[in-house]
C-alpha cells in the first residue's frame, strides 16, 4: 500500500462506526487518502459499536460505502483487501468502562506490533446524545493522554447552555489542543480559498471594507429535503443545523481581519473576533432581522415533492424551520453599517452555496443616461458549490458607435484552471487531524460565541410559534417575508450565479 512515511503511526477509533457517517464519509475519505499515499505506514481503524458484527461483516459494509462514495471510484480485489485489513470491529457498549479497557489493550497491542507509540484518534460518529458520555469514559480509562485526540462533529450542543456543558466535559478530560471540532464546510476547497483569495492578492483587500462594499449576501441553498434524517432534523431546524456552524464560519472568513501568520490559533483568533463584533440581536427586534420558513408540498405525480411535514420521521404538525435568513451587522471599523445577509434552506430550486459581495455604486455617474440603462454596480461572487469558482461582474462598453454600458462577467473556475482533482472535505480534515493541524476546526470559544449570537432568535422562535407554516413551496427560493428583510435597506437577494457553461473541449472527447 502507498503510504506517507512522515506520518506517525495512527489508530483511528470510530465510535458509532457501523453507522452512516463512517460508511458514507469517513471510510471513503480514508480510502482516497490511502490511494493518494497520505496514510501512515502503520495505521489501524477500530470501529466500536453496539451492532452484532464481526471484522468480515464490517469490511463488507465499508466496501459498499467505498464503492458508492469514494472520490476515486471502485476499490477492487487486492487493493481493497489490503486496505480493509486495517479495519477491526469491537462490539461494545459506549457506557461501560470495559469497552474502553478493551480498546486501550487493543491500541497497546498495535503499538507493540509497530514498535512505536501511535497517535490515537477517537472519533465520535455517534448520535449527539453520546457526545458528553464518551469523553468522560475515555478520561476514566486513561485514554486521554498526550497522544490522544478527540474528534467531535457538529452539532456541538443544541443551544448555548448545552454547548457550554459539552465543552466543559471535553475540557475536563482533554486539553483544547487535543480536541478537533468538525465543521465539514471548513474542509471544502472553495471555503479555504476565501483566505487565499483575500490575503494572497493585494488587489482586493484595499476595497474589502465599508467604503466600497454595499452589502454581502451568503447563500447556502440545498435542493434536497431532509432525506433520511427527518428524526434528527425535526429537533434541529435550519438555524441550528446550518446557520450556527457552516454559515457563521463562512461569514467569519469573509469578514475577518488579515492574519499575521498561518498558525491555527492566529486564524481562529481572527475569526472569533468577527463573532464578538457582530451586533447582538435584541429580543424585541428578532422579527426585523430574522425570517423562518418551512417548505410545503409542490407539484403532482412524478414531479411532485412532499412538504416537510410529510417527510419520514417528521412530526405531521412540525413547527421546525427548514429555511432561515438573518440580517447581521458587524460593529467594527471595517464593516460598520454594511449589512450581511445570510440565508439557507432545504428544497430550494437548486443547490448553490455562494458569497456575493455587492460593491457600492460609482460616486459620480458621468456617462450619459442612455449609456447606462442596464447599469449594475460591480459584484464579486465566490461560489462554494456546486460550481466552484469566482465571478467578478463589472461594466463594459457594448460594441457600437455610441457609448452603451453593459454588465459582463469574468470567471475563474477551479476545475478548468487547475485540472487537478479536489479532495473531499473529509479527506482534508482527516489528513489535518493526523498532522495535528487544528486550523480548519472550531474552537470552543467560537462555537459558544456563535450560539450566544443566535440565542435571542432561538428563544423568540420558541416562544412565538409560526402561524403560517408551511410558507414556501418546495422548489422555490423561500418565504415571501425574506424579501422584506432586505427591502428595508433597499436591497434584494442576488439571483444565484448560473453554473459555468460546460467546457466545449470536454464534449469533443470520445
Ligand atoms: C450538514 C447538515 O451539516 O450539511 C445537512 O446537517 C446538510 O442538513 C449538509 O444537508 C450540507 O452539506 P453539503 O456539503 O452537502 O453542502
Amino acid at each position: 500500500m502507498n503510504t506517507d512515511a512522515h506520518l506517525d503511526p495512527c489508530v483511528f477509533v470510530i465510535f458509532g462506526g457501523a453507522g452512516d457517517l463512517a460508511w458514507r464519509k469517513l471510510v471513503p475519505a480514508l480510502f482516497d487518502l490511502s490511494r493518494d499515499r497520505r496514510m501512515p505506514a502503520d495505521f489501524a481503524v477500530i470501529v466500536v459499536d453496539r451492532a452484532d458484527l464481526d471484522d468480515a461483516a464490517l469490511r463488507r459494509r465499508l466496501h459498499d460505502g467505498v464503492k458508492r462514495f469514494a472520490r476515486q471510484g471502485q476499490a477492487a480485489g487486492g487493493e481493497w483487501a489490503r486496505f480493509a485489513s486495517h479495519f477491526h470491529y469491537q462490539q461494545g457498549d459506549f457506557k461501560r468502562l470495559e469497552t474502553y479497557a478493551a480498546l486501550g489493550a487493543r491500541c497497546a497491542d498495535l503499538e507493540r506490533e509497530w514498535g512505536a507509540l501511535a497517535r490515537r484518534i477517537f472519533y465520535m460518529a455517534t448520535p449527539p446524545s453520546l457526545f458528553g458520555e464518551i469523553p468522560t469514559y475515555l478520561g476514566k480509562a486513561g485514554l486521554n493522554k498526550v497522544r490522544a485526540r478527540i474528534v467531535i462533529e457538529k452539532p456541538i450542543g443544541s443551544d448555548l447552555d448545552s454547548a457550554l456543558a459539552l465543552n466543559a466535559v471535553l475540557a475536563a478530560n482533554f486539553e483544547e489542543g487535543q480536541i478537533f471540532r468538525i465543521d465539514h464546510y471548513l474542509g471544502k476547497e472553495t471555503v479555504q480559498n476565501i483566505l487565499a483569495f483575500r490575503f494572497a492578492n493585494p488587489l482586493f483587500e484595499p476595497i474589502w471594507n465599508r467604503r466600497y462594499v454595499d452589502h454581502v449576501a451568503i447563500t447556502v441553498a440545498e435542493a434536497v429535503g431532509v432525506e433520511h434524517r427527518g428524526g434528527y432534523y425535526d429537533h434541529a431546524g435550519a438555524l441550528r443545523d446550518m446557520v450556527q456552524n457552516h454559515l457563521m464560519q463562512v461569514l467569519c472568513l469573509v469578514a475577518m481581519e488579515p492574519m499575521v501568520s498561518f498558525g491555527a490559533d492566529e486564524i481562529r483568533n481572527k475569526k472569533v473576533d468577527v463573532l464578538h463584533a457582530i451586533r447582538p440581536i435584541q429580543p424585541d427586534a428578532v422579527h426585523q432581522c430574522a425570517v423562518r420558513g418551512q417548505y410545503g408540498p409542490a407539484g403532482t405525480g412524478r414531479n411532485g415533492m412532499p412538504g416537510y411535514r410529510q417527510e419520514d420521521g417528521v412530526d405531521p404538525g412540525s413547527e421546525t424551520e427548514t429555511y432561515a435568513a438573518l440580517q447581521l451587522y458587524i460593529d467594527n471599523w471595517r464593516w460598520q453599517g454594511v449589512p450581511f445577509y445570510l440565508r439557507t434552506g432545504k428544497r430550494m430550486p437548486r443547490q448553490v452555496s455562494e458569497v456575493a459581495i455587492q460593491f457600492r455604486a460609482v460616486p459620480h455617474q458621468a456617462f450619459p443616461p442612455e449609456a447606462s440603462l442596464g447599469w449594475q454596480p460591480s459584484r464579486l461572487v465566490i461560489s462554494i458549490q456546486p460550481d466552484d469558482g469566482i465571478l467578478l461582474g463589472f461594466q463594459a462598453k457594448y460594441p457600437g458607435p455610441t457609448m452603451q454600458l453593459r454588465p459582463v462577467d469574468m470567471r475563474f473556475n477551479y476545475r478548468e484552471s487547475f485540472k487537478a482533482p479536489a479532495p473531499e472535505a473529509y479527506e482534508t480534515l482527516l489528513w489535518d487531524i493526523m498532522n495535528d493541524d487544528a486550523t480548519l476546526f472550531m474552537r470552543a470559544d467560537q462555537v459558544e460565541a456563535a450560539w450566544r449570537l443566535l440565542m435571542p432568535v432561538i428563544e423568540a422562535w420558541k416562544t412565538s410559534p409560526p402561524s403560517d407554516f408551511p410558507n414556501y413551496a418546495a422548489g422555490t427560493w423561500g418565504p415571501e417575508a425574506t424579501s422584506f428583510l432586505l427591502a428595508q435597506q433597499g436591497h434584494c437577494w442576488p439571483l444565484p450565479v448560473e453554473a459555468s457553461p460546460p467546457d466545449p473541449a470536454a464534449k469533443r472527447k470520445p
